[in-house]
């Protein structure tokens, strides 16, 4: 009888075990990455457009907005985030949890007007960096020197902003940098003479409508531009 009743207790649970989801054991995204999305989601004030960033499923599905996973090399961590057309509850910075995705190539942050203040020093922690877009926000203060120390940086686009302050001269130590787009800020002062120094695959400078000033380098000349706009400065 007590066997019987054991075995019979046992065997429901069991049952009711298995039947149990246990997305741990079946999610391919990496749970540290996970942890970071969902304190940027936090950080942002957990705007109704993040909704599909629920904790019980896989952030590698393609249900998780904006977040891509590595599924080339299958290490799945999260190697392309888009956070755009945001409506945040209010004001909020960069979510600094931003620099603890370490595999990041593409980080584009677009079309977030409640985005203010400047652009974070934890983003030099993101090695991987390749595509660096934020745009159309609110953000400001100036474009921080230590851009240069992301040396896998291609592309930098802060266009539409609310920058300001002068270029600064360490871009040129960038050495895959193939443009800068910087357009539509409030940019003073003239562009660094380290700017002729570009590696021969920087082709494209693109700096209107902002208040630069001052000579243009003639050192500018010895880059392989094709594309230059510089129109809407105070030149
Ligand atoms: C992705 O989510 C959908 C909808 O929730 C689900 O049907 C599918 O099985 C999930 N895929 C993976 C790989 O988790
Ligand atoms: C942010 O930018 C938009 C568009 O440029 C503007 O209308 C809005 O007032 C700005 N908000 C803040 C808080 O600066
Ligand atoms: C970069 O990451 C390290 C290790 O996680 C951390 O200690 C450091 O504070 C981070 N740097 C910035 C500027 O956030």
């Amino acid at each position: 009888m007590t066997t019987t009743l054991l075995i019979t207790f046992l065997l429901i649970l069991t049952l009711s075990l298995s039947s149990l989801p246990i997305p741990s054991l079946s999610q391919l995204c990496n749970p540290q990455d996970k942890q970071v999305l969902l304190q940027i989601k936090n950080q942002l004030g957990n705007p109704t457009q993040l909704a599909s960033w629920d904790p019980s499923t896989d952030c590698c599905n393609t249900t998780w907005q904006g977040v891509s996973c590595d599924t080339d090399t299958k290490t799945y961590r999260i190697n392309d985030l888009s956070l755009s057309n945001l409506n945040l509850p209010k004001l909020y910075p960069i979510p600094p949890s931003l620099g603890n995705l370490p595999f990041l190539a593409i980080l584009d942050i677009n079309n977030i007007l409640n985005l203010v203040g400047p652009i974070p020093l934890a983003i030099v922690n993101l090695t991987k960096l390749r595509y660096l877009y934020i745009s159309h926000t609110n953000v400001s203060g100036s474009i921080p020197e230590f851009m240069s120390q992301i040396q896998t940086l291609v592309t930098i686009d802060f266009s539409y902003n609310k920058l300001s302050g002068e270029l600064p001269s360490s871009l040129s130590l960038l050495p895959n940098l193939v443009g800068i787009t910087f357009n539509d800020n409030f940019l003073t002062g003239p562009i660094p003479e380290s700017y002729g120094s570009f590696s021969n695959l920087f082709t494209s400078i693109t700096l209107q409508r902002n208040q630069l000033s001052g000579n243009i380098p003639t050192t500018l000349a010895k880059l392989n531009l094709a594309f230059v706009d510089l129109s809407s400065n105070r030149y």
